[in-house]
């Protein structure tokens, strides 16, 4: 089907756009709604029985699988291995009878991904793929297909098959732990709620694309920038410095918040903008006292957080952004959209290719 920009500039902006949208058609297949409950249909294998799952992809799905183990262990407590394709099939990885191995790819064609399902499968793994492309390879191949219904991604720089796989992952996740009875039915109640808020919560961060608009005019001019994060939001930081670098050509790197003292606050000076991934909860103060180090030593601070979160805090920083507050499982899913639109708007600052970068494929089918 051919698909055109609609109104938008580029196509990687009308996939940012399409995220309300299709995150929503997305959960719609894995949550009811009305009774708050995770549906998952014919499993072929059993959430109670497995004994470790493993999750491999390459580029921005790996930080979707990066997120996905912070949950799957959290909510369902299945001890969770996560890889890089291009690394594990060239190791020789122990994988556990019973296993799970879980294949995350937009297209379902990406070499070395297709590569370690096989070599999963041939190791006898449970094999199960969560894709975009439903006639793909990997599809066709897997034990056991997810869909993630994100419509066709055109643009080489991935947005909102991101979110999509976010969005069944932590489905699987909270699916997982009420078999294994990790999770019980008001815990349950209260996630599928939280995810099922996630669309109008997103509408509601893309009002901020014109002040993120603003800021991108300042990060044109950078050549380095850090983004840091913890927990599930560590993965948004290294997505974010992806995106960045993928399409504005500016040099950045995404750090666990923590790890800042252990390296890169070396880096630091009043040319490096740090962007600091920093949502209410159980970690906020902690990813608070790193951005202080930060700015003790000159670092300019973008800081991303909600109204709580930015009451006490928003004057240290060079700019901020005030998202929606929401349950702590859905902040990755909502944090990623400001840090696709900050690296849409450098890139278009800086005039680069923005849906076709250089050197850059929409589908890597080689080694
Ligand atoms: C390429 C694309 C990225 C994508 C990665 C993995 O590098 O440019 O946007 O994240 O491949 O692709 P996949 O289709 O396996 O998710």
């Amino acid at each position: 089907a051919l698909v055109d920009k609609g109104n938008h500039r580029h196509f990687m902006l009308k996939e940012i756009y399409e995220q309300p949208t299709v995150v929503g058609q997305t959960l719609s297949s894995y949550i009811d709604p009305l009774n708050l409950r995770i549906v998952l249909q014919d499993l072929c294998f059993d959430p109670k029985t497995i004994s470790r799952v493993t999750l491999i992809a390459c580029g921005t799905s790996y930080y979707a699988a990066m997120v996905a183990k912070y949950w799957i262990e959290h909510y369902a407590h299945i001890p969770v291995d996560v890889d890089i394709a291009s690394e594990f099939r060239y190791r020789a990885p122990v994988l556990s009878q019973g296993g799970l191995a879980v294949f995350i790819s937009q297209s379902g064609e990406t070499a070395d991904t297709l590569a370690a399902l096989r070599h999963c499968k041939q190791a006898g793994q449970t094999v199960a793929a969560i894709v975009n492309v439903p006639e793909s390879t990997m599809a066709r191949e897997a034990d056991m297909v997810f869909p993630i219904h994100a419509g066709p991604e055109i643009g080489v720089a991935s947005t909102k098959a991101f979110t999509c796989q976010l969005s069944v992952l932590a489905a699987l996740a909270i699916g997982f732990g009420v078999l294994r009875k990790t999770i019980d039915r008001s815990l349950e109640a209260t996630l599928v709620q939280a995810l099922s808020e996630v669309p109008s919560r997103m509408a509601e961060v893309l009002h901020h694309d014109e002040k993120l608009r603003d800021i991108a005019a300042d990060l044109a001019n950078a050549r380095d920038v850090l983004y840091l994060g913890r927990g599930t939001d560590y993965p948004i930081a290294l997505e974010g410095a992806l995106k960045l670098k993928e399409i504005s050509y500016i040099h950045a790197e995404g750090y666990a918040a923590g790890e800042l003292k252990h390296g890169p606050i070396a880096l630091i000076d009043q040319a490096v903008p740090i962007v600091v991934i920093a949502p209410m909860g159980p970690l906020f103060e902690k990813t608070v006292s790193n951005m202080e180090e930060a700015i003790a030593r000159g670092g300019k601070v973008i800081l991303m957080s909600c109204k709580d979160g930015l009451k006490n805090h928003s004057d240290m920083a060079m700019a901020s952004i005030e998202l929606p507050q929401v349950h702590p499982m859905a902040t990755p899913l909502l944090y990623a959209l400001p840090v696709q639109l900050l690296a849409y708007h450098t890139a278009v600052h800086k005039g680069t290719d923005v849906d076709q970068p250089r050197n850059l494929a929409k589908s890597v089918t080689v080694e």
